[in-house]
């Protein structure tokens, strides 16, 4: 049967009391590619902005590591925030529920940025502009990580090839389903990680490295 293309905060608010479970059981890497991110932020870290923050797994061993941190975090799906709002009540953190791509990530004003499993629904342009704006946000010397789906060679014969496909078959199923832009829908279209990297470089950043690596679940570090 046919994928029934979800909007993207009902997709997550529907599925926010299963999430924790199901999603670590379904990636690959599992918890590790959560806990593993903390050690790519900077040490000086004192304040970190989340795009796409969902009920906050991957801040767990960020606490660990900082527990005075200020945490901003982002996300479209109000019932995702309220889970993350009652695991770290004693802590440090600011929620605010839009898109990211609405949000004013301002100017030199993070020490790091993260986001996590996010941004594979997006394509190369929504990207493009959002790594501007959160290159613009960091401060010098700041970290943006990011932890995601993507394609490399180590899975595909041709990654490239691979991602043109998600991409046309969303295209077919959002014309099939007379679904315009105006929304934005969940639905898996994962980049290469050379696109990736590309993308990064272009929006400013000075290095961008492969970091981690678990089959499809990659983690880039890019540096202001
Ligand atoms: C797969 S979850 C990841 C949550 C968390 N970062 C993690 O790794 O467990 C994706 C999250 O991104 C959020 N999201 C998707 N598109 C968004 C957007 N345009 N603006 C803000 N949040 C968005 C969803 O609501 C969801 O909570």
């Amino acid at each position: 049967m046919e994928q029934k293309l979800e909007e993207m905060s009902e997709f997550f608010n529907n599925r926010s009391q299963v999430y924790d479970e199901r999603h670590v059981g379904a990636i690959d890497g599992g918890l590790e590619s959560k806990r593993i991110l903390a050690s790519f932020l900077p040490g000086h870290t004192q304040n970190l902005v989340d795009l796409g923050i969902g009920t906050g797994l991957e801040l767990e061993a960020v606490f660990e590591r900082f527990p005075d941190i200020e945490v901003t975090g982002i996300d479209i799906a109000e019932k995702m925030l309220r889970q993350l709002k009652e695991k770290y009540a004693d802590k440090s953190v600011i929620l605010h529920q839009c898109s990211y791509f609405d949000y004013d990530l301002g100017d030199a004003h993070y020490d790091a940025a993260l986001s996590v499993m996010s941004l594979h629904h997006y394509n190369h342009d929504e990207k493009a502009d959002l790594y501007r704006r959160i290159y613009k946000g960091l401060k010098q010397g700041g970290t943006y990580i990011e932890c995601d789906y993507m394609l490399s060679e180590h899975e595909y014969e041709n990654p490239q090839e691979q991602e043109d496909f998600y991409f046309a078959e969303y295209g077919r199923l959002k014309r099939e389903q007379r679904i315009t832009d105006e929304q934005q829908y969940h639905y898996d279209t994962p980049c290469t990680v050379s696109n990736q990297k590309q993308l990064l470089l272009e929006a400013g950043f000075s290095r961008v490295s492969e970091v981690w690596r678990i089959k499809n679940t990659v983690v880039l570090a890019a540096d202001k």
